[in-house]
């Protein structure tokens, strides 16, 4: 059974952008659910060999807290018998496992994981009755449309399988493969899949702002929404979209509040073993349309270390 959420809005897993700091912080704002960055089956394996020897677990690899629960995990590899033994491995940590069939890029689609799987009728049934009968926390699936224009609504097959399988819930990212981040997400596509599932369906896809989020839900009838790019550098997003929801209004934030917030997100990093370039990403997008922005990312990409970012991240409360 899935656990219940506290909100209909979650944060999208993001690789070098989910972090267990970031997570945290938008599960305090107010996300219903919250999921890792997308996690190689084979590495899980490798690394819990590793750590065995060392009396750890895993949780040394992936990183969380329990504040962030309900907390998903998301993997991708389609060698079943790794896939098995992987979600064996996280099951215990996890409420739920999110399982990949998204991801565009070639280096993960070259080893047929990801969106390329979309193709891959009979691997796929595979993949999720590995899955389903490896473990008994929930097991859900985040899908993009297609692979390419031809073949934009392969979703609707995948749905059926994955529902007849016993997968749990579906979020769909209505682009193809090949569209990247091209165009717009047709939310059109995730009516539709809500219309042919039973199980509960997540939109994903362009949501920036309260409004769209409360569009997404109107339009598509989709359960939950999913918020990716919106909430980089925003983790405000979710305390307005319940806020929205309940109310019909919202607070807005100022760039000084954004600072504020990098600040915090900041302390809960010295929690984790998150790289330095990680965090100065999030840092470059905490400032994302401040007055003198640009300048003030220009110094945070040469930034050394922590201080030096800290100092950075100090000046630019005078010029937002
Ligand atoms: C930097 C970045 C990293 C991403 N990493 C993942 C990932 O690890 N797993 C995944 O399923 N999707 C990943 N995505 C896709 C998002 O989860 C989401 O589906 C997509 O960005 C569309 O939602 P949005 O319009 O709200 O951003 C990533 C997206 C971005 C921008």
């Amino acid at each position: 059974m899935l656990p219940k959420f506290s909100s209909r809005a979650f944060l999208a897993p993001m690789a070098g952008v989910s972090d267990p700091a970031l997570r945290l912080q938008c599960k305090q704002m107010g996300a219903g659910l919250v999921v890792t960055e997308f996690t190689n089956i084979h590495s899980i394996i490798a690394k819990e060999n590793q750590l065995k020897e060392k009396m750890q677990t895993i949780q040394e690899f992936i990183e969380y807290s329990d504040q962030e629960r309900p907390l998903s995990i998301q993997l991708f590899g389609s060698d079943l018998f790794a896939l098995g033994k992987a979600a064996k491995i996280v099951e215990p940590y996890f409420d739920m496992i999110d399982y990949n069939m998204g991801c565009p890029a070639p280096h993960i689609t070259q080893q047929m994981a990801g969106g390329a799987l979309l193709q891959e009728v009979n691997l796929t049934q595979q993949i999720f009755s590995t899955l389903v009968n490896a473990v008994k926390k929930p097991i859900t699936l985040k899908i993009r449309s297609g692979v390419t224009d031809a073949s934009k609504f392969l979703f609707r097959k995948i749905a059926e399988i994955a529902e007849d399988e016993g997968i749990q819930m579906i979020t769909l990212h209505p682009r193809t493969v090949s569209q990247g981040y091209s165009g717009n997400a047709d939310w059109n596509m995730i009516k539709e899949l809500k219309e042919i599932s039973s199980i509960p369906i997540v939109g994903n896809g362009d949501i920036i702002s309260p409004e769209d989020a409360k569009t997404m839900i109107d339009e598509t009838g989709c359960d939950y929404v999913m918020i990716g790019r919106g909430a980089m550098g925003n983790p405000f997003l979710f305390e307005q979209i319940n806020d929205y929801f309940r109310t019909n209004s919202y607070n807005e934030y100022s760039f000084k509040d954004r600072l504020d917030s990098f600040f915090d997100y900041l302390h809960l990093t010295s929690e984790y073993k998150i790289k330095f370039a990680n965090i100065k990403g999030q840092a470059m997008r905490f400032t994302k349309g401040m007055n003198g922005g640009s300048k003030i990312r220009s110094k945070i990409t040469i930034s050394k270390n922590i201080k030096e970012l800290e100092r950075i991240m100090n000046d630019a409360y005078m010029v937002s």
